[in-house]
């Protein structure tokens, strides 16, 4: 029996996986750019039982492994499955997962949870296979994000036409640019609609077909920006992006409103900061909480700010990581 344990990052998109061509595959209508994040991390460890064994999915908590709750546990069967196909493999898995962030404060975890399945999967099956490969291997679970997972830094997710073309590149490693990500968490908890649902409506919205007409220029601008290190070249298109992505959630049929009061409170304070001269950018995935794009420098002042702010719960302080790793300890 082999076993392999993987750290895989969360992202944050900078223009966004919004729409799906084909939902079951996660192949997107449009291209995304994210950074990878180095603190919310996921950790799966993967055992490789015997042939025709029955898989068994924990989740590893401070206490020890508990069953995992059962829609998450549904989903990893699912992509273990997949990857048993995929792989050419008919043994069964026993697999624990583990966040680094508190899953409880509402941060999407699916993209790190599945990069960090698949990778440990590979590892425990002895398999060295090339990132694209498993960058497409994530993407299968589902969760296209986690397609961008796979890598470090700067990644970009292209549209590929063909189904082995829809796989992460790397535009520039962490130590090309350090950039914070300063998350406010407004709310706990499962979001309403899942980003699966929201991908399924996008279509719905009149406004989908205009904003891929736009990605064009945004995508050239986020990939010149980054190139340049060139914070107030990226800041406005990423806040304009991620404004579009809930534009077309509130107009999709029938439509997602994932915004809280507090959300807007928060938008309101990193206007602010711009007014005070401080460089802060906002973006939000298909939930509630804030993510503030700023310099190192300014991270100590944003993060009071964002603290500050009424209906703000507790501020994730993140940055740009390198991503996934096999250096940690075992679940079990
Ligand atoms: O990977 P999914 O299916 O959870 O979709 C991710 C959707 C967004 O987080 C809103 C955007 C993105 O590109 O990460």
């Amino acid at each position: 029996m082999s076993k392999a344990t993987v750290a895989a990052p969360a992202n944050i998109a900078f223009v966004k996986y919004w729409g799906a061509r084909d939902l079951a595959r996660a192949l997107p209508y449009n291209p995304s750019i994210s950074m990878t994040l180095a603190r919310a991390v996921s950790h799966s460890t993967v055992e490789a039982k015997s042939e025709g064994e029955v898989d068994e999915v924990l989740w590893a908590e401070e206490a020890g492994l508990a069953p995992a709750p059962p829609n998450f546990a549904a989903r990893v069967l699912r992509h273990l499955a997949v990857l048993r196909r995929e792989l050419g493999s008919h043994r069964g898995f026993r697999v624990a997962t583990r966040n680094s962030f508190p899953s409880a404060a509402g941060m999407a975890s699916s993209a790190s949870g599945f990069a960090a399945l698949t990778l440990a999967v590979a590892g425990a099956l002895e398999r060295t296979l090339p990132v694209a490969e498993l960058s497409r291997l994530a993407r299968l679970s589902g969760s296209g994000s986690a397609a961008r997972s796979v890598l470090g830094g700067y990644v970009e997710w292209p549209r590929g036409e063909a189904e082995n073309e829809a796989v992460a590149e790397l535009l520039a490693p962490a130590e090309h640019w350090q950039l914070c990500d300063l998350i406010a968490i407004v709310e706990r908890g499962p979001k309403e609609v899942s980003s699966l649902d929201g991908h399924q409506r996008a279509e719905s919205s009149p406004y989908f077909q205009r904003r891929l007409e736009l990605l064009g220029e945004r995508l050239a601008g986020v990939r010149q920006a980054i190139a340049d290190r060139d914070l107030d070249g990226l800041g406005p298109i990423v806040e304009e992006e991620a404004i579009d992505l809930h534009l077309i959630a509130m107009s999709s049929r029938p439509a997602i409103f994932y915004w809280q009061p507090a959300t807007l409170r928060v938008l309101a304070t990193v206007r602010g900061l711009r007014a005070a001269g401080v460089g802060a950018w906002s973006t939000m995935d298909a939930g509630p909480n804030v993510h503030v794009i700023c310099r190192p420098g300014d991270e100590a002042v944003v993060a009071a700010a964002l603290a500050d702010t009424p209906g703000v719960e507790s501020v994730f302080r993140d940055h740009t990581g390198n991503g996934p790793h096999g250096n940690v300890p075992p679940l079990f």
